[in-house]
């Protein structure tokens, strides 16, 4: 009788760990950059009502949710013949996405330089740097404008070296079109059409600005949250602050800050958004970003007031492999 305990099948709530059928089979490629995307959504019971999901963005290829940006910036550029063989592509970034570029650079063989600001963790200036691209370290300034601030730099090199190429995520409105075509109907697919609300970090505004217009487009009631820095540029009325979470903050006028789309900009502070790193890796096994501890703030503020058939999805934008010399998770 021991043995017919031991064999009985579990709950279906248990049995999900180890089974394939459980996981979206995904098809051999040919490249790492057909990896991207397709990250997967998991369920956290932040919500005694309705349904809140992360978005796993570290599960891409390089690392975060800058994989499927980059990616469209460069073929865009490539297709424009702005972008030729043998050519440079220069950006700034505050880490993700120069390490995705990097990654996309190497395959595709361009050489790439990136600009970063000191404030930036170490392991994504390494992991830039892992690619074989170069990186330009600039020191942390406010103000884009300042011919220091590592934008600035990024654009006076571009201009000085021939065969260069900048997809300018800061500026070029191709940053919001990637999430759009990319992003936006991944997510519409994942929820069957059913979302109701999209809260996401917000640095270019690429990402919540895209993705939320085209979810907006296919259910205008579908609720657009954009997570700043309590101090940065646009929260402080021009006055920013230093502040600690990478990734997010709206540092300058950015155009892709689309308020038709976005329906609240919450400001979050640092410790907010680190409190609840810890949950997340202790938890539920999701060691995520600082970005991502301020977007899992918002959602678990939002789950309070959640609809039973409300569905919420939380960009988890990147690891938190990638800031462990930052001391926020033990
Ligand atoms: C981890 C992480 N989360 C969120 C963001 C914000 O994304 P976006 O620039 O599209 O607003 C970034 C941007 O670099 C990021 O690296």
């Amino acid at each position: 009788m021991q043995n017919d305990t031991v064999h009985q099948v579990p709950p279906v709530s248990k049995q999900i760990t180890t089974e394939p059928t459980h996981q979206a089979m995904r098809k051999p490629y040919n490249s790492v950059l057909a990896a991207i995307g397709n990250t997967p959504l998991v369920a956290l019971d932040f919500a005694s009502q309705g349904t809140i999901y992360a978005k796993l963005e570290y599960l891409n290829p390089g690392g975060s949710l800058k994989d499927r940006s980059a990616l469209f910036m460069i073929e865009q550029a490539e297709q424009a013949g702005l972008l030729k063989p043998g050519g440079t592509i220069i950006d700034a970034s505050s880490g993700n996405q120069g390490i995705a570029t990097a990654m996309i650079g190497a395959i595709k063989g361009y050489k790439v330089i990136i600009t970063v600001s000191e404030k930036i963790s170490k392991e994504k200036m390494d992991a830039i740097r892992s690619y074989g691209a170069q990186i330009i370290v600039c020191p942390a300034i406010e103000k884009i404008e300042d011919p220091q601030h590592y934008h600035s730099q990024a654009v006076a090199l571009h201009k000085s070296m021939p065969n260069s190429y900048m997809p300018n995520q800061y500026f070029s409105t191709l940053n919001a079109q990637a999430h759009y075509k990319l992003l936006g109907p991944e997510i519409w697919q994942q929820t069957h059409g059913m979302i109701t609300h999209f809260i996401a970090g917000a640095g270019t505004c690429g990402t919540v600005s895209g993705a939320g217009r085209y979810l907006k487009e296919q259910n205008p009631n579908i609720k657009v949250i954009a997570l700043d820095a309590e101090t940065s540029y646009r929260a402080t009325g021009g006055n920013p602050k230093p502040y600690k979470v990478e990734g997010i903050g709206i540092d300058w006028d950015t155009p892709m800050l689309d308020l038709n789309v976005i329906d609240e900009v919450l400001p979050v502070s640092d410790a907010n958004a680190f409190a609840m790193l810890k949950t997340l890796a202790h938890k539920y096994g999701i060691l995520a970003g600082p970005s991502s501890g301020a977007v899992a703030w918002a959602g678990s503020e939002y789950a309070k007031q959640l609809k039973p058939t409300d569905i919420a999805v939380m960009m988890f934008g990147d690891s938190g492999r990638a800031y462990l010399s930052k001391n926020l998770y033990i």
